[in-house]
């Protein structure tokens, strides 16, 4: 096994290839013990807090209820509640947090905000959501597609739409992964170039391929997995009209999916816009899987917190 107590968990590259296999299978293993019915409480005692400075269904609902279920203790902590949202700094919530708390989530617009928390704290910090990246969301989804096809390396996954926090985790995850992560973003919302090199620098020790295009039909051909995301994320929601300008043939529609395998597998983290990034026929289709991918938030997760803080 692997021994990944007290880590922390902000982006697929703090973690190897192995290190990343072994959490989709602990979190497949896990996922099969609740099927069963079977008590499993490596966190019975302890207590992890889950700071939320943006919205959150999937995150904060799969946080909490996993955290109980392997024996713990969530406690859910509004920005606008903790003195966070006044002022206090990152590094005394650090402190303070770290002597009470087992573990701490944060979703956060900046992910310096991440990175500060987490070298200023002294108990794991889980990176639930920055602008710049959603390990935790893509942990979920490499699971998932991996339960759905049986295997990962030299699959195709075209990521369709805005160069962004998905985008970035997808394709430093799929490098890891040994994936074929093909990006078609509109000019002005490409990934960062930053992310891009290094997910290609990754993928010469892994055989992925990594790549950003501009035509979505170049990425969706013959790919296996079609993903695709909000064109407005949270905190750029007063740029919605120009986006929707910008991305207006990016969506995902039957048209560009019979460019994909015949098997292909739709998803998207959720939330979503029918009629903008997706068509409905393709999101309520029968190519969707994104409700088993919100179900692997809850055992992805699991596996995370019993492996970074769990007895
Ligand atoms: N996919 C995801 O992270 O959803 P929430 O914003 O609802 O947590
Ligand atoms: N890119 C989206 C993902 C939401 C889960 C956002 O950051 O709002």
């Amino acid at each position: 096994g692997f021994n990944l107590s007290g880590r922390d968990f902000l982006e697929m590259d703090d973690y190897t290839s192995e290190e990343i296999e072994y959490l989709i299978d602990l979190a497949i293993e896990i996922k099969a013990k609740q099927k069963n019915g079977e008590v499993y409480q490596p966190l019975k005692g302890k207590t992890i807090g889950l700071i939320f400075e943006k919205s959150s269904t999937r995150t904060r609902v799969s946080f909490e209820v996993g955290t109980y279920q392997l024996g713990g203790h969530a406690l859910f902590l509004s920005k606008n509640d903790i003195q966070l949202g006044r002022g206090e700094t990152i590094a005394d919530t650090a402190g303070v947090m770290s002597r009470y708390l087992d573990g701490i989530m944060i979703r956060t617009f900046g992910h310096d905000k991440v990175v500060d928390l987490a070298q200023y704290a002294t108990v794991p910090v889980i990176n639930g959501l920055s602008d710049l990246a959603h390990p935790c969301q893509v942990l979920a989804d490499f699971q998932t597609i991996y339960e759905h096809k049986g295997v990962l390396k030299g699959l195709k996954l075209a990521y369709i739409g805005d160069g962004n926090n998905m985008a970035h985790s997808l394709m430093i995850g799929g490098a890891k992964l040994g994936v074929h992560v093909s990006v078609a973003s509109p000019e002005g919302y490409e990934p960062d170039p930053q992310v891009v090199a290094s997910a290609q620098e990754i993928a010469k020790a892994t055989g992925a391929i990594i790549e950003v295009v501009r035509d979505p039909q170049d990425a969706v051909k013959d790919a296996g997995v079609i993903y695709t995301d909000v064109w407005a994320s949270m905190g750029f929601e007063e740029e919605q009209k120009a986006r929707e300008v910008a991305f207006a043939s990016y969506q995902v529609n039957e048209d560009l999916a019979k460019l994909a395998k015949p098997d292909y597998l739709f998803m998207h983290c959720l939330p979503a816009h029918r009629g903008e990034e997706v068509s409905k026929g393709v999101i309520d289709g029968k190519h969707s899987i994104i409700f088993d991918q919100a179900e692997n938030r809850l055992h992805a997760q699991k596996a995370l917190m019993a492996a970074l803080i769990g007895n």
